[in-house]
């Protein structure tokens, strides 16, 4: 089976370097990147739109194709692939404008009843300015479109939210800032039926303790014990059925949640795998992924079934000097076999090859994942591959995972676990 994956960063890697295990399966990556070479082919994207990517898929006559990131979803390549009858994993564009606008996921949500923080939409600086005197601090900005993970801002007093005004522009969601443990909950969705994947939880400030700006995701690990089986039931039965029914979506659905103490509340949807979550989740999946995908593609994914390593899965992002902001590339990195050697899967999330080998290519540079019996040991041999790597001006965040020990540590916890 030849399958297609659209993209070339860690997701689409942790991808390509699962579904490469799957028997008979052989693996192109469109761009891809050069950890995808080592699993798969990579193939240019000389036009990225969604005629453009279906000329690459009818010139292989991939049998399956998997689109990784929102642009091309909200650009409509599903909707390409369907009508030219290629399988396709993905929602078309109208299901994905969940992402592709929080007005409109916002709006949907609200007719929905599903619960979420309370909003005003400010069409402009003066709504804007009433919409914090309404809220308080602190106060969440969110900008209209896509963003890749930058447009929110989580302002903790009026000064921060000035200055946030003064750089996100446009339509605006103005939100109630919610307290909880975030989650990500992701399902495949086929039109009717789900398949959940392992929760996940992600870590989006840059720096240690969720502190300074957001960023697309500086580090995500999978564990059964993040979400208990009756908050996986609610999850299921307050936001990601009703979603399904309702815009008949194909693909992965992303709750990003909130679990607060009045239970779940949907932060963002994302109409595709997440990214770092997907890095950990292919981690630690036991199951062959490819039927599932192809499953969901052909709409019959109702008896399909997924298994999960018992033990949890970390990975920790190394990111580019500058990043979230603006950041240098080209900067030469080592040390990647050894990492490995330690048992870590390193995934490439922007790295290219330069005249003189791999170099940094993007924000977020690689995706160092590790699992083990527990996650203190998974935790463990993720740091100790990291401090394998070395690229001028690499920085990351050195507690990912940390908050998952307090459940382990004293907390008690509700109910048993659960893999969804
Ligand atoms: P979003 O892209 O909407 O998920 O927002 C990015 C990040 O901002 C989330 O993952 C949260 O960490 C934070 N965030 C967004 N909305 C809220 C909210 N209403 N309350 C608290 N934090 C939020
Ligand atoms: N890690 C968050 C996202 O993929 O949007």
């Amino acid at each position: 089976m030849k399958i297609l994956i659209l993209g070339g960063g860690g997701r689409e890697h942790a991808l390509a370097w699962k579904l490469a295990q799957s028997p008979g399966a052989a693996v192109f990556g469109a761009p891809g990147n050069p950890g995808i070479a080592r699993v798969g082919a990579c193939v240019p994207v000389p036009d990225a739109s969604p005629e453009g990517f279906l000329a690459i898929a009818e010139k292989l006559d991939a049998d399956l194709t998997v689109v990784g990131p929102e642009a091309p979803l909200v650009a409509g390549v599903v909707d390409a692939f369907r009508a030219a009858g290629r399988a396709v994993v993905g929602p078309d564009r109208t299901a994905a404008r969940l992402e592709g606008s929080k007005v409109f996921a916002k709006n949907f949500l609200a007719q929905m009843a599903i619960p979420t923080a309370q909003y005003v939409i400010a069409e402009n600086d003066l709504d804007a300015r009433r919409a914090l005197d309404r809220f308080g601090f602190p106060v969440v900005l969110k900008a209209d479109g896509l963003a890749a993970g930058k447009g929110v801002v989580v302002a903790r007093d009026r000064s921060e939210a000035e200055a946030a005004l003064a750089n996100l522009k446009g339509r605006l969601v103005v939100e109630e800032f919610l307290r909880g443990e975030e989650v990500s909950f992701i399902a495949l969705c086929d039109g009717r039926d789900v398949l959940p994947l392992a929760p996940t939880q992600d870590h989006k400030a840059v720096f240690d303790g969720d502190a300074g700006p957001n960023t697309g995701g500086m580090g995500a690990y999978c564990d059964a014990a993040i979400l208990s089986e009756p908050q996986t039931k609610e999850i299921l039965n307050r936001v990601i059925y009703p979603t399904v029914e309702a815009t008949r979506f194909t693909g992965f659905l992303y709750a990003g949640l909130m679990m607060t103490d009045a239970g779940p509340k949907v932060l963002e949807f994302n109409v595709r795998m997440g990214d770092p979550e997907t890095q950990p989740l292919m981690h630690r999946m036991a199951s062959d992924f490819a039927p599932a995908l192809l499953a969901a593609a052909e709409g019959r994914l109702g008896s399909a079934r997924l298994e999960w390593r018992p033990g949890p899965s970390v990975c920790v992002v190394l990111a580019s000097e500058g990043y979230p902001g603006a950041y240098p590339t080209g900067r030469p990195i080592h040390g990647i076999e050894c990492a490995e050697a330690l048992g870590a899967t390193v995934f490439h999330a922007g790295t290219r090859l330069g005249s003189n080998g791999l170099e940094t290519a993007g924000g977020r540079v690689l995706g160092v994942t590790a699992d083990g019996a527990d996650l203190t040991t998974a935790i463990d041999r993720a740091y100790a591959a990291v401090r394998e790597i070395r690229f001028e001006g690499m920085h990351y965040r050195a507690d990912i995972g940390r908050k998952g020990l307090q459940r382990y540590n004293g907390k008690t916890q509700r109910g048993r676990s659960s893999d969804g």
